[in-house]
């Protein structure tokens, strides 16, 4: 049997680096964790991060930020000395892949290996926040952390995809190498609020589209699958994952499994639109359906998605009516 989880009352008296703090995803778990008590320091180049996400956590006396581009150099940390080292800075909106995709390699390479060096350096524990792409266009449904997937190396989606298999290669290949204590998870679609508007990504997209009442438009026949997260959630799968003593890869994620036109015909009848659903092309490698498979997170650990699709997308939209 593999050992439960123990999650931590409090992280008073730790410090934990947060690569990316001013996404989505690193500023919500920076807050959590400051609510837990930690230390937490950030780094971020703003490359696709919102300088509101930093004057939100600089609200905490326990923050502190430096912008830079992690994989051009980490600032010289003096005598701070890492507890947890989280590694999530990466664009992830398919805009992202074709307009910055070198940098999307390399922040997933140079990057991480700079992260986890300084990991092995502070023995610091160090997480990488890998993604459900890396299964690529799955052939098993739902997916397992045993697949290793169907990828296309070349196509348009790989700079993202391949990237992550490769930051995966080396988070363990620096526990095997130099028994790094680290820890992998893959996220799959996750959104909520301090999305970036036009982040791209099919919820952002969907709920400003149905807010504007403009048309919804969705790609292909809408028949393709995506199991969305709400962001706490997803903060919950990462914190025991953090706590877990399982290095290899973790899916993170909802089970709930929805097709695009679903979706579409949800977030219309919870935001009471006007919209109409429009249809264009499908692009290139767009995967047919992702749905994770929980068994070895909830072997571990109580993890379970606590908030509704209906919830989430409601909350998500006053987030992005707050910013009109
Ligand atoms: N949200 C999801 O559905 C999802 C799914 C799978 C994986 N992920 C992963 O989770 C992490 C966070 O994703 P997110 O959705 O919050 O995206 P995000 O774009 O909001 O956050 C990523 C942050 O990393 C920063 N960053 C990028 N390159 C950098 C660099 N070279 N130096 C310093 N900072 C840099 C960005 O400016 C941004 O603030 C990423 O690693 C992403 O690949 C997210």
């Amino acid at each position: 049997m593999p050992q439960r989880v123990v999650l931590p009352q409090t992280l008073e008296g730790k410090t934990i680096l947060i690569a990316g703090a001013a996404g989505f995803v690193p500023s919500t778990i920076a807050e959590f964790y400051l609510n837990l008590g930690a230390k937490v320091v950030g780094l971020d180049n703003f490359i696709t991060g919102s300088k509101s996400n930093i004057e939100l956590l600089s609200k905490y006396k326990n923050f502190e930020f430096t912008e830079c581009n992690i994989y051009e150099g980490l600032p010289n940390f003096k005598d701070l000395k890492f507890d947890y080292i989280l590694s999530l800075a990466s664009p992830a909106s398919p805009i992202d892949f074709s307009e910055i995709p070198l940098e999307i390699m390399r922040v997933n390479s140079e990057g991480t290996l700079k992260l986890l060096e300084l990991a092995r350096d502070q023995k610091a524990r160090f997480l990488e926040a890998s993604t459900s792409e890396v299964y690529g266009d799955p052939e098993i449904h739902p997916q397992v952390e045993e697949y290793v997937g169907c990828v296309n190396p070349i196509g348009p989606r790989s700079c993202y995809d391949e990237s992550k298999r490769f930051a995966e290669a080396m988070t363990m290949s620096f526990h095997r190498r130099y028994n790094v204590d680290t820890r992998i998870i893959r996220i799959f679609n996750t959104y909520g609020p301090r999305m970036r508007p036009n982040d791209g990504r099919v919820i952002p997209n969907f709920i400003n589209q149905a807010m504007a009442g403009e048309d919804i438009t969705v790609y292909g026949d809408g028949s393709q699958t995506r199991s969305f997260c709400y962001v706490t959630d997803l903060v919950d799968a990462i914190h025991n994952v953090l706590f877990s003593e399982i290095h290899t890869p973790f899916n993170c994620g909802n089970p709930d499994e929805y097709t695009i036109k679903k979706c579409a015909e949800e977030i219309i009848k919870v935001l009471g639109s006007s919209s109409k659903i429009i249809y264009m092309p499908l692009p290139e490698d767009d995967p047919k359906k992702r749905r994770p498979n929980l068994n070895k997170l909830q072997s571990i650990s109580d993890y379970k998605p606590k908030v509704s699709f209906e919830e989430g997308i409601k909350r998500t939209a006053e987030y992005f009516k707050s910013l009109k």
